[in-house]
């Protein structure tokens, strides 16, 4: 499937597909208007948001779509992202092997030009994504849906700028999607670490610590967790950005590919998600992705950019650790291991240490899929935020309001930190039933980021589970990608 832009619109066509505001009068070219007003004439034209109605004129496009997207006044990004994966779906519907796609500024609503240039590039890409399972017939090559959008009147460059963006950002997404929704015996840490060594290249380089690596380095909480699993733990480093920044901002991603729960075993119910719980790593995968493929193009661009994924299952086994064992993490801190399963914060923990060690960044930004309490408090359609540095805890959210991937904030205080502690080590991995659980995870990491500005995201919400919307359909979201990349487009 090839998406592009198009100076104007074509004569004839296998479907054009038009956005239709309420009340709107259209000023189409003159090889659409006639079709419009026959459309119109029907009064089967329905406006309604993701509403659609299909006709087929008697001169010009084969078929005429058209996608409601609502009151002028009330369209914003997320309603052009959805309007144009609903334009896909009808492309799909109607097995048309390309299309065209016509809008116009006056449809924008509350986006400018380049927002809703990214926008319905995004809807494009992601509306048309499916997740191919690995089934006894090879599946039959998708039919591609190529879409020529067109622009009637607006900035055609910031439209441009913001579609050549929105297209890199939903492929990232996409390449995010597919490794996160793998069965967790298909994508192992092994996997995913390769998966990051097919990223190096056009300014990204990629390096995996093995097991002996961890062990020289001394991550003893991280290797706790892989202690009960035949599979061989990953850390993969990625950079991007020039050696000799002064800045460098470290991206860490919880890489779980499998989350049994360890000894603390989980219920059978739905365990199989926990093939999500390397969603954090997803994101980091998917910005490496975007980066490398022109993510920064034409950026300013200071600040190195450094991805770090924790990767690891947490399985039982005769080698598992054990509720009440003893860990040491890379930065010297002891553990009481009091649950296996809250694991995440283990092998975070030691990814901040190595960010620390050796990058002495400016900010540490980790994702997670690390409490089902995230789910609880804040559904599946906002992700948690928690940090120790306002301003940088305030980029990111203004990061996922631009990528329509809102992030809540929750209170992380010294009283939170006090019921990490543990008297048989420096800190205890849960909070001894004290609830807030969300909280008590990014109180137990704020040890370890100490004074280095710091923000977690929780998204075990978002990463899978969220309703169907049209540009996300079921499985894994792929969320995070865009806000990672809005934030380091800063
Ligand atoms: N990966 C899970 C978090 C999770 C659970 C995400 C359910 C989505 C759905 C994490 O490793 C975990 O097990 N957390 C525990 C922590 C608890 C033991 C303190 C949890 O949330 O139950
Ligand atoms: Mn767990
Ligand atoms: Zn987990």
């Amino acid at each position: 499937m090839k998406i592009r832009l198009s100076k104007s619109a074509s004569a004839s066509s296998e479907l054009t597909v038009l956005f239709c505001a309420e009340g709107e009068t259209k000023n189409l070219p003159p090889v659409l208007q006639p079709c419009w007003d026959a459309a119109k004439h029907t009064g089967d034209v329905k406006t309604d948001p993701q509403k659609t109605s299909v006709f087929h004129p008697h001169k010009g496009p084969k078929r005429l779509g058209c996608v409601g997207i609502g009151k002028q006044k009330d369209v914003d990004t997320e309603r052009l992202r959805r309007a144009a994966a609903v334009a896909q779906a009808v492309a799909e519907d109607r097995g048309a092997r390309s299309f065209e796609l016509i809008v116009d500024a006056s449809q924008f609503g509350k986006a400018d030009a380049e927002q809703a240039g990214a926008a319905i590039a995004e809807g494009l890409v992601l509306g048309a994504y499916r997740y191919q399972p690995p089934k006894k017939d090879a599946p039959k090559p998708r039919k591609g849906h190529d879409c020529s959008v067109v622009l009637l009147s607006g900035d055609q460059k910031a439209f441009a700028q913001g579609f050549a963006r929105g297209e890199i950002g939903a492929a990232a997404t996409v390449f995010a999607r597919d490794l996160e929704n793998m069965a967790g015996n298909l994508c192992t840490p092994t996997v995913l670490a390769d998966a990051a060594k097919k990223l190096a290249g056009n300014g990204v380089t990629v390096k995996v610590l093995d097991k002996a690596a961890m062990e020289r380095l001394k991550m003893g909480a991280m290797l706790g967790v892989a202690k009960g699993s035949s599979e061989p733990p990953k850390f993969v480093v990625m950079e991007y950005g020039p050696k000799s920044a002064k800045e460098t901002v470290c991206i860490i991603g919880k890489g779980l590919t499998f989350d049994s729960g360890g000894i603390s075993i989980k219920p059978a119910a739905k365990m199989d998600e926990m093939r999500y719980d390397m969603c954090g790593a997803g994101a980091v995968l998917g910005l490496f992705h975007a980066l490398k493929h022109g993510a920064m193009k034409g950026q300013k661009q200071s600040r190195r950019i450094v991805g770090l994924i924790a990767a690891t299952e947490n399985m039982v086994g005769p080698e598992a650790q054990k509720p009440g064992d003893i860990v040491r993490a890379m930065d010297g801190h002891t553990i009481e291991v009091l649950n296996t399963d809250a694991e995440g914060r283990l092998v975070l923990c030691d990814a901040i240490a190595y960010a620390k060690k050796f990058y002495e960044p400016k900010q540490i930004v980790d994702l997670a899929t690390l409490t089902g309490a995230v789910v609880v408090a804040l559904g599946h359609e906002v992700a948690g935020l928690l940090g120790n540095d306002q301003k940088l805890v305030d980029s990111l959210i203004a990061a996922g309001k631009a990528a329509d991937e809102p992030l809540w904030q929750l209170p992380l205080w010294d009283v939170h930190k006090d019921q990490m502690k543990s008297k048989f080590a420096d800190l205890a991995n849960i909070n001894g039933g004290q609830g807030g659980g969300t909280i008590a995870g990014a109180a137990f990491l704020s040890f370890f980021a100490g004074d280095t500005p710091w923000a977690h995201l929780d998204i075990a919400g978002t990463a899978w589970g969220g309703i169907a919307k049209d540009y996300y359909r079921s499985g894994a979201s792929g969320t995070a990608v865009r806000t990672l990349l809005a934030f380091v487009r800063g």
